[in-house]
């Protein structure tokens, strides 16, 4: 874990923090080009829904490498992009990617002490579903927007629209029964449900909150060996205690089912987001 974290994280974010500033952010941070390509198909409707002008303060939520940080600061000059995230390792890579209007912080969002309506629009892209106490976390995200300003977030859809998952975790379940992350709770799918989504905006004083249902293919890698590299290295906790043949028969059965969705364009797989969008009050 490194040691640069700026102020606190609440205990409730403990284990993310153990995760996210440890073993998973330094695999996020070493394959950021990858992770970059994954989700590049979001891009376009997140930054459509954001609208950013030039001259606004943006915030960027668990900000990871910062691409998304990098392109906020170029929509919004002669304004900024702040990215905030808790991995030391993923936020080294983002400054290394420079940007004279673009500054980073490794802390917790749910906490930490934004300047009172120091930003005209949050934005995340995926890093809004992992907080222990949501209601607190986006009661102090609100708090840091200025009256007026807008929360634009893109959050997983349930693992059933997001076969991309359910598929990866099926082949290397090896016939084991592997539990999926659970949805409401801290992780990929902790605003999966559009009602708690509407509950958890609407009383940390967010008004006219908007969920749009967008659905772009991932790509894991131009072709299946990169693709089973970059997934297996990701995920390579869930074989990690399978006896060796095992371990190779769940490693093949990843690879067979990337390589059944090796398409013109690369290894793609199906997804589903929440695209949300809300306002504080004015
Ligand atoms: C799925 S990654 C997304 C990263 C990046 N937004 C992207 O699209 O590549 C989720 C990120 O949220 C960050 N994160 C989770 N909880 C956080 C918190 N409480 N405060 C700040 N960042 C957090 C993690 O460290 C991780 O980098």
């Amino acid at each position: 874990m490194t040691s640069t974290m700026t102020g606190t994280v609440d205990p409730a974010n403990a284990a993310q923090a153990q995760a996210w500033d440890g073993a998973e952010g330094e695999y996020w941070a070493a394959h950021a080009g990858a992770f970059e390509r994954a989700v590049a198909g979001y891009d376009p409707p997140l930054f459509a829904a954001a609208a950013i002008r030039p001259g606004d303060h943006v915030l960027d939520v668990g900000c990871g490498t910062g691409a998304t940080t990098r392109e906020a600061a170029r929509r919004a000059e002669p304004g900024s992009a702040t990215g905030i995230d808790l991995s030391g390792a993923m936020i080294e890579v983002a400054q290394r990617a420079g940007g004279a209007n673009v500054r980073y912080v490794q802390g917790d969002a749910q906490v930490h002490p934004f300047r009172t309506g120091e930003f005209d629009i949050v934005l995340s892209r995926t890093g809004a579903m992992f907080f222990g106490d949501p209601q607190a976390a986006f009661a102090n995200l609100a708090r840091a927007t200025r009256p007026g300003g807008r929360a634009v977030l893109l959050v997983w859809q349930g693992l059933a629209h997001n076969p991309w998952l359910a598929e990866i975790t099926h082949a290397l379940a090896a016939g084991r029964d592997l539990p999926a992350p659970p949805e409401g709770a801290p992780g990929p799918f902790g605003l999966a449900d559009p009602v708690r989504i509407r509950d958890l905006l609407g009383g940390a004083g967010y008004t006219r909150v908007e969920i749009a249902d967008v659905r772009e293919p991932l790509n894991f890698g131009p072709d299946p060996d990169t693709a089973h590299a970059f997934v297996a290295g990701l995920l390579r906790w869930m074989v990690a205690e399978l006896d060796p043949s095992t371990r190779a028969r769940a490693l093949a059965d990843l690879h067979a089912m990337l390589a059944a969705h090796h398409t013109s364009r690369g290894v793609e797989l199906d997804s589903a987001a929440w695209l949300v969008t809300a306002t504080t009050e004015s």
